[in-house]
């Protein structure tokens, strides 16, 4: 293969070579016909195919709307998401499209951020273990995938231009580890180059991070692509390591990289490089390309419906309000019941190869065992109600003995290019639910949206569930989950506060001019709140069941280990309720004692379980190096710090419920340089300097003529932060000048 490529490389003209390094179309590659060198097509992403004819947004094939990331990463299911990736997969082998162009990893740094519905998850774990496994899943069916948007492109607003300023701990440990294990582990075919800049470089011109990251040290083979329209300087961006320019524009980028190879500003090499690469892709999907393939729709429906089911999480379920019986009169309020918002807006919008209704799926449910009342509430798309369809929604309430509001966001609040204002539901939305509830106690809130939103309510209703935005099966996911015919076990993968202004960007959101400031650093969604000790709505990880779990014991399988030993961590887990479910458990790594900031805790495995009503099963974990390390920039690597570790195993990140703890050894020992400005404090409890420091401290006990007092210790305490370079007045020169000049030779020696 790379010597057919080689071979080929060197048959073309400079301009051939130019031509390939850019889109024919919105959608394909060029193909060189006199050297058989075919044109491949992609098409976007990420939760269905939506090959269009053109950017046209509305005129798409059909294909299955599986639900969007944000709710199936509420899954917390690898084996699921693999399962929707081979579908996808499968769509695109019928409608002939070689890469699917998502997921996208993004984190999803503020609620806000209109692209959330389109990315996993506010942790960086949860979202890259379920990007491996969808992106698994697609090429699973020789389809290639393009990871996206590389990286932090966490805001729609501004999204082309603006520059995200993010030190490069929290680049490395929170933005880029949502894209490193996915790449890493399931080598996608290619990643997409974001629009924005980081820290003062555009993304698809980013030497640093395309090819000294992405390339060198993670070992990416594929093809970088830009996303759509992100080049600025062409030349630039192919020296930087982006391979593929998208969309085509007539080759007008083309004949700058020819002019700039013939006046020798660029290597010809850079550019073979990149051809090598596209074209390894090329050949790859077309050896891969099942003609005449077809796929079962009704089975891909399904599919859907199971995932939204598995994915839907329940948030509230007072006086076992939930599950529904069929019996009485119940009362379905809202007109996302009969319209159900279930994507978003943008370049991931699909043409559904079916819909499922809540309401029609409800009738069948209840079938003649109940009477349904419906009212729809308020309007569809401004989301405003009105005197008609408030006091319409009062009379279900008043004739019901249960009602089910549906609610959420309109397409306008969750959407590509757009980021949200607020995070209240619209108005209209809140007034009837507030009004039903003058009517009638019995109130269950079903939600549609795309991330999380306010909930001034919350303490009024008695059920609420969280659909996200669920896909073509979310109307059967929901009717099941209402009525207990299936039983929820999807958990929250974002925290939802409890007020916009509390989320950890808000200082630092949407920036200034061209520029955000990541100021919060690592402290992202749970990271911040459980450092602050801050109430939230709902925690990251949390999920309620119409079961129950009991978490009996964890065990570790050694209680000491070195940073390139495997940690095993077993948990046994209960179902100690009267019907079978599955339950996502979660572990949690902890360091109290760092010589670094550090998050109060951080999800470092997780695994979701079926189990029967009575039964236990042990759940096995492997945590390695990366689950105790941080992102030592002294160094440029991850580095185990030595010491004790607590690992925590969580229902949710607010629901700790066992722990251990272990002792990790640390085989690295960070360069330290000592020099007049260390202070005392910094050769206490140091291996190399602690010596010194006892030298010091008698030789000031003696120049103070110290007795043991409590006025001593103070100045004890005092002298801790003095610099060394201090202790020459200080002594009045019993410590000399030369002396200290003799310590630093010491502690300073290899
Ligand atoms: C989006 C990408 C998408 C591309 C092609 C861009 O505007 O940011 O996510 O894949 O368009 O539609």
């Amino acid at each position: 293969m790379s010597d057919k490529i080689k071979e080929l490389i060197s048959k073309m003209t400079l301009e051939e070579k130019a031509s390939l390094c850019s889109g024919f179309d919105a959608w394909h590659t060029k193909a060189i016909e006199r050297l058989g060198i075919p044109s491949i097509m992609m098409t976007d992403g990420p939760h269905g195919v939506r090959k269009s004819n053109g950017f046209n947004l509305n005129e798409t094939v059909p294909s299955t709307c599986f639900p969007t990331a944000a709710c199936m990463a509420s899954s917390w299911d690898r084996n699921l998401l693999q399962e929707v990736g081979a579908a996808i997969g499968k769509e695109c082998q019928a409608e002939g499209v070689s890469i699917l162009l998502g997921p996208g990893v993004n984190i999803k740094r503020t609620p806000l951020c209109g692209r959330n519905f389109e990315y996993y998850s506010e942790d960086p774990l949860l979202s890259s273990e379920l990007a491996a496994s969808f992106i698994k899943g697609v090429q699973s069916q020789g389809v290639g995938t393009s990871i996206k948007h590389f990286a932090a492109n966490n805001q729609e607003y501004r999204r082309l231009v603006v520059d995200a300023r993010v030190d490069e701990r929290t680049l490395r440990e929170i933005y880029l580890a949502s894209f490193e294990k996915a790449i890493k582990e399931a080598k996608p075919w290619t990643v997409m180059a974001a629009y924005n800049k980081v820290n003062g470089e555009y993304c698809t011109q980013n030497e640093y991070l395309l090819t000294k990251i992405l390339k060198e040290e993670w070992g990416f083979e594929g093809v970088v692509v830009s996303d759509w329209g992100a080049v600025d300087d062409r030349v630039k961006a192919l020296e930087a390591g982006l391979d593929l320019q998208m969309p085509g524009n007539g080759g007008i980028d083309d004949k700058k990289i020819v002019e700039a190879v013939k006046s020798g500003k660029l290597s010809e090499e850079v550019l073979d490089r990149a051809v090598e690469r596209i074209l390894k892709i090329v050949f790859k999907a077309v050896e891969n390309k099942k003609e005449g393939f077809t796929y079962d729709k009704e089975a891909h429906h399904e599919l859907a419906i199971k995932v939204a089911r598995e994915s839907m999480v329940l948030l509230k379920n007072e006086d076992n309000i939930l599950p529904l019986k069929a019996q009485g009169t119940i009362g379905i309020i809202g007109g996302f019941a009969k319209q159900p918002q279930y994507q978003g807006g943008g370049s991931s919008h699909l043409n559904p190869t079916k819909l499922s209704i809540p309401l029609d799926e409800i009738l069948n449910i209840v079938g003649d065992k109940a009477k349904v009342l419906y009212a729809q509430g308020y309007d569809l798309q401004t989301g405003e109600t009105n005197v008609n369809y408030i006091s319409e929604a009062k009379e279900v309430a008043k004739k019901s003995d249960v009602v089910v509001i549906f609610a959420g966001l309109p397409e306008s609040f969750d959407s590509e290019g757009l980021d949200r204002q607020h995070l209240k539901l619209p108005d209209g939305h809140n007034i009837i639910i507030n009004e039903v509830l003058k009517e009638n106690s019995n109130v269950v809130v079903v939600l549609m949206n795309g991330s999380a939103v306010e909930m001034p309510w919350i303490d009024k209703v008695k059920g609420i569930f969280e659909c996200y935005l669920a896909g073509q099966g979310v109307g059967k996911a929901i009717a099941e989950l209402l009525f207990g015919i299936a039983n929820p076990c999807g958990k929250l993968a974002e925290t939802f506060p409890i007020k916009l202004s509390d989320n950890p960007a808000h200082l630092n959101y949407p920036g200034e001019k061209d520029r955000v400031e990541y100021r919060e650093g690592l402290f992202v969604g749970y990271r911040y709140y459980d450092k602050k000790e801050m109430d939230v709505l709902f925690p990251f990880g949390y999920g309620l069941s119409y079961t129950k779990f009991d978490y009996l014991d964890i065990r570790v399988d050694k209680k000491e280990l070195d940073e390139n030993q495997i940690l095993k961590v077993f948990v046994r887990v209960k179902n100690s309720g009267k019907i079978a479910g599955k339950e996502i458990v979660q572990i949690y790594v902890s360091k109290k004692e760092s010589n670094v900031m550090r998050p109060e805790k951080e999800l470092k495995a997780f695994k979701k379980v079926y189990l029967e009503p009575g039964e236990v099963k042990e759940i096995e974990f492997t945590l390695d190096k990366r689950a105790f390390a941080y992102y030592e920039v002294d160094v440029q690597d991850w580095y185990v710090e030595e010491g004790e570790y607590n690992i925590l195993v969580g229902k949710s990140s607010r629901d700790i419920v066992l722990s251990e703890k272990v002792y990790v050894k640390s085989l690295r020992k960070l360069p330290k340089t000592y020099t007049r400005n260390t202070i005392l404090y910094d050769l206490k409890d140091d291996p190399k300097g602690k010596e010194i420091y006892n030298e010091i401290v008698e030789m000031i006990k003696k120049s103070f003529n110290f007795s043991s007092s409590n006025a001593d210790d103070t100045i004890m305490m005092f002298l801790l932060q003095t610099p060394l370079r201090s202790l020459v007045s200080f002594t009045r020169g019993l410590i000399s000048g030369e002396k200290i000049e003799m310590w630093l030779r010491e502690l300073n020696k290899q």
